[in-house]
C-alpha cells in the first residue's frame, strides 16, 4: 500500500508541475528541448523548484533546542521540504528556475534511513515523460481562461488541473 500511494500521486504531481514550470519559463523549455544532455539536471530542478512533497513529519526523540526553539520529546514536527529547497543560504538565487543548476542538493526525497525508496524510479519517470510530452506537443501552451490550480493540502503539492492548448495558440 505504501509503495502504491508513495509512488503514484508524487510522480503524477511531479509531471504536472514540471510541465508548468517549463511553460512558465520558455527560455528554459527551449534549452531543455535543444539539449537532451540537460535532462538529468532539469529533472533535479523540477524536483527542487516545485516538488511534490511539502512536508515531512518527524517525532522529536529527546528534548533539545534548535535555532532558538525548544523541542520536547514526543512532539511532532513538520519539516517543510519545499521551503528548505528555496533556502537562500544553501541555493544561489533560489527562486530562479534553472535547469542547469549544479550542484542541486534538494531535500525532495528526504534524508537519512527513510530516504525515498523510489527516488530513482521517480527521476526516470520524470526524465522520460516530460521530454516525451514536449516532443509530442511542441506547441503546448497555457489556456489563459483556465489557469492552473494547486491542491489545497499540507503534505502533497501538485496541480488539481492543468488546462493546455496542445496545438499552441495562433
Ligand atoms: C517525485 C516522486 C517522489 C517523491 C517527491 C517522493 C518523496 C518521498 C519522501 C519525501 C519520502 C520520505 C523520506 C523521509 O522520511 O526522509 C519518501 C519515502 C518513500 N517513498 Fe517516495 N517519493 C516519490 C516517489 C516514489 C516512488 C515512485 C516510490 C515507489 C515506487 C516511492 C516509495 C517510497 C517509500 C516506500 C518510502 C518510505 C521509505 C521508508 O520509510 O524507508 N516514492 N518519498
Amino acid at each position: 500500500m505504501l509503495i502504491l500511494f508513495a509512488g503514484h500521486e508524487t510522480t503524477t504531481n511531479l509531471l504536472g508541475t514540471s510541465i508548468r514550470g517549463l511553460l512558465q519559463h520558455p527560455d528554459q523549455l527551449d534549452r531543455f528541448m535543444a539539449d537532451p544532455g540537460l535532462t538529468q539536471s532539469a529533472v533535479e530542478e523540477f524536483l527542487r523548484y516545485d516538488g511534490p512533497t511539502n512536508a515531512l513529519v518527524r517525532n522529536v526523540a529527546r528534548d533539545h533546542e534548535l535555532h532558538g526553539r525548544h523541542l520536547k520529546e514526543g512532539q511532532r514536527v513538520f519539516l517543510m521540504i519545499n521551503s528548505a529547497n528555496r533556502d537562500p543560504e544553501f541555493f544561489d538565487d533560489p527562486d530562479r528556475f534553472d535547469i542547469t543548476r549544479t550542484p542541486n542538493r534538494h531535500m525532495t526525497f528526504g534524508q537519512g534511513i527513510h530516504t525515498c525508496l523510489g527516488s530513482q524510479l521517480a527521476r526516470e519517470e520524470g526524465r522520460i515523460a516530460v521530454r516525451a510530452f514536449f516532443e509530442r506537443f511542441p506547441k503546448a501552451a497555457f489556456d489563459p481562461d483556465r489557469p492552473p490550480a494547486y491542491i489545497d493540502a499540507m503534505v502533497p503539492r501538485g496541480l488539481v488541473h492543468l488546462h493546455l492548448h496542445l496545438e499552441g495558440r495562433g
